[in-house]
């Protein structure tokens, strides 16, 4: 079996390209969008169950129609830059999986493509511990997915050429188990040069999607993910096990504007403990387990993206998208779901709140499922961060809506601090949930009490070294220690095997950043001086630096050496090199120092 690439969809490719070349042209002599105010659109008073049938989806509209200047809204309606339309008319679409190209024996050999499997593919040793095998159990899976061009209707009827993964936004979900490896071929058949990374896996360097290990125009890179969990004691410690990973463009210089361009999807693993947790039906099943992924976006007047290079600050959007669709509706039963949200945002923090008022049941932070569940009134998530939530809709009323409830009105970060937020007077509905008939009887049976996963709590007093590093603002521009990312400089040199304290202190007056540390997981001994914030205190792989604010936190590095990056996941400020190399060693070396290795 193997991937279709229909002629219609190549010429589709030539065209919008084309068109994204022009209104990339254009955006660049225009004035950078302005982020619009919070829309006006209000939910619709609640009907009674079973009553609210969705509207047919209206006929598309001609491709990129010149704009009008536009009436007043109705009421009920969203403006969006240029565009209005009706929220709440199309379903959320649920992003399909992605079906391997072959299990068990290899369809590849070395010297297939360009970068081929990397070499620990076949010893399956890691090259520091070589009597050390990988976990692994079951055959492995071959995938195969090529980076295009496409057209997608952010808004009903608008046209917008985008950058995706087999033409699907969000790209199609890898789902896999834990210790099962897998590789991804990812050709590039886009205008642009591109590098994936599997954000919170734990993967070898040459698989990480290290910002220059491109894969270039017309070429492929293969993708090795062991998806194999650190050993601790020479057993897998499944405490690290990864539920919820997401994968998106991560381009040296390059990742910002095409992680805008919708190149982003789901990785979901499971291991025997959570699988156990759904075959009880602890855990919702599959059935009712909903990955999100919430962005905003906006839009030149014809349809195309709205992005300007030379903001540095951070893009914000004025159209409020799930799944890559403005505004959508899903039907849900009375009963609990999980949903996996991401804040897939470029700049954007959200604080989400259900507009019954109930809190959120959390069972994850990002990568991870929590030792037990912790309710959150409201979520606070920054980009790149993932919640992992139960909501139970058993006693829902018939039309619950998803709210942003957070003012933002630039890349600075929310208004207000981060004590004293400042909320939208309007909160943002991002979807509505039309909760549908009868009481559930088999309702997922999870609490507050539900064990979910062990947590291996790492020791302060085993730090072996402290590292600190300042985030800050120079000439416009966004450093690290008074640097900006080299990615020949190795700027921590962790002993493999060896646990380190990290202080992260954001040194940039009132600009939040959310860190992101490839590899291994953090987690935090102080968030601001305090404890952190429940959900943060076990397991994270990125945390947010608030204003002036301070991070304390430990990492147990295992399994791979380096390079990987750490950097800020406000997409524009890593771009602008916001970024530093993380280089695990066999041996202690002293930081900075040159990368140990490079894969070209
Ligand atoms: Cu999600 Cu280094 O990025
Ligand atoms: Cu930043």
């Amino acid at each position: 079996m193997s991937v279709q690439h229909p002629t219609s969809r190549r010429s589709a490719l030539q065209k919008s390209t084309a068109v994204l070349a022009v209104g990339t042209a254009a955006l660049a002599m225009s004035a950078p969008p302005k982020p619009a105010p919070a829309p006006p659109s209000v939910p619709r008073p609640a009907r009674p169950a079973g009553s609210s049938v969705p509207k047919p989806v209206p006929a598309p509209r001609p491709i990129n129609p010149t704009p009008t200047p536009a009436p007043a809204p109705n009421p009920g309606q969203t403006v969006a830059g240029p565009f209005r339309y009706t929220p709440f008319q199309v379903p959320l679409p649920i992003p399909v999986e992605l079906s391997p190209v072959g299990i068990g024996t290899s369809p590849y050999k070395p010297g297939d493509c360009f970068h081929g499997i990397a070499p620990e593919y076949f010893d399956r040793r890691t090259a520091e511990a070589p009597h050390q095998l990988w976990y692994e159990r079951g055959p492995e899976k071959y995938y195969e997915v090529r980076m295009q061009p496409s057209v997608h209707e952010f808004i009903p009827g608008v046209k917008t050429p985008i950058f995706t993964y087999d033409g699907f936004y969000p790209g199609r979900t890898i789902r896999s188990r834990v210790g099962q490896p897998i590789v991804v071929r990812y050709w590039n058949d886009l205008p642009v040069e591109t590098s994936i990374h599997l954000h919170g896996a734990h993967t070898p360097s040459h698989s990480d999607g290290s910002p220059h290990f491109f894969v270039l125009p017309g070429r492929a890179r293969d993708y090795f993910y062991p998806l194999s969990v650190p050993m601790l004691n020479g057993q897998p410690d499944f405490a690290e096990s990864p539920s919820t990973m997401w994968y998106h463009d991560h381009g040296l210089d390059i990742t910002d504007h095409n992680v805008w361009r919708a190149m982003c999807g789901f990785c979901i693993t499971v291991d025997d403990i959570e699988q156990s947790l759904i075959d009880s039906n602890v855990l919702p099943a599959q059935q009712f387990d909903i990955p999100m992924c919430i962005q905003d976006r906006s839009l030149n007047p014809d349809g195309t993206l709205a992005f300007n290079p030379l903001d540095n600050n951070g893009h914000l959007g004025n159209i409020w998208l799930v799944n890559g669709v403005a505004q959508p509706f899903l039907k849900v039963e009375r009963r609990k779901y999980r949903l996996r949200i991401l804040n897939g945002c470029n700049a954007r923090f959200l604080e989400l709140k259900l507009s019954d008022g109930k809190p959120f049941m959390r069972i994850g932070k990002d990568t991870w499922l929590l030792p037990h569940p912790v309710e959150e009134p409201t979520m606070l998530l920054s980009p790149a961060n993932r919640a992992d939530v139960i909501i139970d809709f058993t006693d829902a009323p018939p039309e619950l809506y998803l709210h942003n409830i957070l003012s933002q009105d630039n890349g600075r970060g929310p208004n207000g601090s981060f004590t004293q937020r400042a909320h939208l007077a309007a909160p943002v509905p991002f979807m509505k949930f039309i909760v549908e008939g009868e009481p559930q009887p088999n309702s997922a049976t999870i609490n507050a009490a539900t064990t979910l996963r062990h947590h291996e709590k790492l020791n302060p007093a085993d730090a072996v070294t402290v590292r600190t590093f300042d985030f800050h603002r120079r000439n416009g521009a966004w450093q690290v220690n008074q640097q900006f990312y080299d990615p020949n400089r190795a700027d921590a040199t962790p002993t493999i095997g060896s646990t380190e304290k990290w202080i992260l202190r954001n040194n940039s007056g009132g600009w939040w950043h959310p860190i992101h540390i490839h590899l291994e997981s953090h987690q935090l001994i102080s968030f601001n001086g305090g404890p952190p914030p429940a959900a943060f205190a076990y397991k994270n792989d990125t945390t947010y630096l608030t204003g002036n604010g301070v991070v304390e936190l430990l990492m147990r590095f295992r399994t791979f050496k380096g390079p990987f990056v750490f950097h800020c996941h406000n997409n524009a400020h890593e771009d602008m090199r916001m970024m530093c190399n993380l280089d695990p060693r066999v041996t202690p070396t002293q930081a900075p120092t040159l990368v140990q290795a490079s894969f070209p």
